[in-house]
C-alpha cells in the first residue's frame, strides 16, 4: 500500500510518499517561511500565493525521490482542516484534481491527527533521518504541540482516541513566537527561543502557569502578557510601552533570561498536565507531535519526568509535513476506512480533532 500525501495547510508546501504506514519512501518539503519572516508570522495570502506556485514541483520531487511514478501509488491523502482557508484549498484542489486524472481514491486528513502518525513512521532508506525502531502501542497518548494547536489526547486504536484536553486561547507554539516577537528574536520563535535560552538562567525569576477549570486544558495567553510586563519592569518602564520597541530597549542577558524563563514555564505547563494523564490513564506509550515537538527543552523534560521510555521521531517530521499525512492515509486505505468524493471534498478551516 503506497499513499502519497499532500499538505498545504499553513506555510509548508509538502508532498510525502509512504509504504504500509511505516516506511518513508519521500518527504519533500518547501517552505514560504523566508517570505513571512518580516511581518514575524504567516501572512495567509503570500502563503496561498506560494501553494499555487510550487504544489506541482513539490509532488515531482516527492515521486522522483521516492523513484516512483503515478501506477505505483495505490492512494491519495489530503490535509482537509484545520488551518487556513486559502492554502488548504491548494492542496485539496489539487488532490481532487489528481484522484480523478490518475483514478486513485482519496483520503481526507485530519492535520492534528496526522502530526500523530510521523511517530508510525519507523523505516526509511532516504538519508538523514533517526527514526524510532518500533511503532507507538495502543493506548497511546499524545501530547500534539504546534502553532495552531495544544492538546492532549488519548488513542486506544486508530480512529478510535478522545480529546482530553486543549488550549483554551493561544497554542503553545504561537505563544513561542510571540515572545520572540517581544525579544526581537527571528519567527518562528520555537528555535529562536530555544537558542536564546542557552545563554539565559531559567530559573531567574518565574512566571504564572495558568489554571484551568478543565483538567487537561492549556492556557498560553496569560504567561505572553507575564513576559510582556517583566520585559517593561526589566527596563524600568509600566504597561505603557509599546512592546515593539521592547527589543531594542533590552539588554541581551535581559533577552536570554526572559527566553530561558518563558521555555521553561510553557514546556512544564503541557509536561505537567503530560504526566497527570499518564498517571490517570497508564498509557502503553506517549508521543509527542507538532511543530513544538522538535523542541529539546521539551524532550527533555519529558525524559526526566516519564516513568516510561518515549521514542521521539526525527524533527523533521515534528514541523509540517506530507510523511504523515501519507501514513494516516495508508492506515485509512488498510482499514478500509471511508474514502472522500474528489468530486466535492471541501475544506474545513476550523476542524477540530
Ligand atoms: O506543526 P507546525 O510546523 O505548524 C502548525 O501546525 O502549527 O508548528 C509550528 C510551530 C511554530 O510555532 C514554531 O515556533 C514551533 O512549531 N517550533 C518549535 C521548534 N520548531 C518549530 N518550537 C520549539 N522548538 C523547536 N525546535
Ligand atoms: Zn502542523
Amino acid at each position: 500500500m503506497i499513499i502519497l500525501g499532500i499538505e498545504s495547510s499553513c506555510d509548508e508546501t509538502a508532498v510525502g510518499i509512504v509504504r504500509d504506514g511505516h516506511e518513508l519512501l519521500a518527504n519533500a518539503v518547501f517552505s514560504s517561511m523566508d517570505l513571512h519572516v518580516q511581518y514575524g508570522g504567516v501572512v495567509p495570502e503570500i502563503a496561498a500565493r506560494s501553494h499555487i506556485e510550487s504544489i506541482i514541483p513539490v509532488i515531482k520531487e516527492g515521486l522522483a525521490e521516492a523513484k516512483l511514478d503515478w501506477p505505483d501509488i495505490d492512494g491519495i491523502a489530503v490535509t482537509y482542516g484545520a488551518g487556513l482557508g486559502g492554502s488548504l484549498l491548494v492542496g485539496v484542489m489539487t488532490a481532487r484534481t489528481l484522484a480523478i486524472t490518475k483514478n486513485k481514491p482519496l483520503y481526507a486528513i485530519n492535520h492534528v491527527e496526522g502530526h500523530v502518525y510521523s511517530n508510525f513512521l519507523t523505516s526509511t532508506s532516504l538519508p538523514g533521518y533517526v527514526l524510532p525502531t518500533t511503532a507507538p502501542v495502543f493506548p497511546c497518548l499524545a501530547l500534539i504541540v504546534s502553532g495552531g494547536h495544544s492538546q492532549l489526547v488519548l488513542f486506544r486504536n486508530h480512529f478510535d482516541y478522545t480529546l482530553l484536553g486543549q488550549t483554551q486561547d493561544d497554542a503553545i507554539g504561537e505563544a513561542f513566537d510571540k515572545v520572540a516577537k517581544i525579544l526581537g528574536l527571528p519567527y518562528p520563535g520555537g528555535p529562536s527561543v530555544g537558542k536564546k535560552a542557552l545563554e539565559g538562567n531559567p530559573t531567574a525569576f518565574t512566571l504564572p502557569k495558568a489554571k484551568m477549570p478543565g483538567k487537561y486544558d492549556f492556557s498560553f495567553s496569560g504567561v505572553k502578557t507575564a513576559v510582556l510586563r517583566h520585559a517593561q519592569a526589566a527596563i524600568g518602564r509600566d504597561f505603557t510601552f509599546p512592546s515593539k520597541d521592547l527589543a531594542a530597549a533590552l539588554n541581551e542577558p535581559q533577552k536570554a533570561d526572559i527566553a530561558a524563563v518563558f521555555q521553561r514555564i510553557a514546556v512544564e505547563t503541557v509536561v505537567d498536565k503530560t504526566i497527570q494523564a499518564f498517571e490517570e490513564f497508564s498509557p502503553a506509550s506517549v508521543v509527542i507531535a507538532g511543530g513544538v515537538a522538535a523542541s529539546p527543552e521539551l524532550r527533555k523534560q519529558l525524559k526526566e519526568r516519564l516513568p516510561i521510555e518515549i521514542t521521539y521521531t526525527d524533527p523533521k517530521l515534528c514541523t509540517d509535513n506530507g510523511a504523515m499525512i501519507a501514513t494516516l492515509g495508508c492506515f485509512k486505505a488498510m482499514n478500509n476506512q471511508l474514502t472522500a468524493d474528489p468530486y466535492s471534498l471541501d475544506i474545513q478551516p476550523n476542524l477540530s480533532m
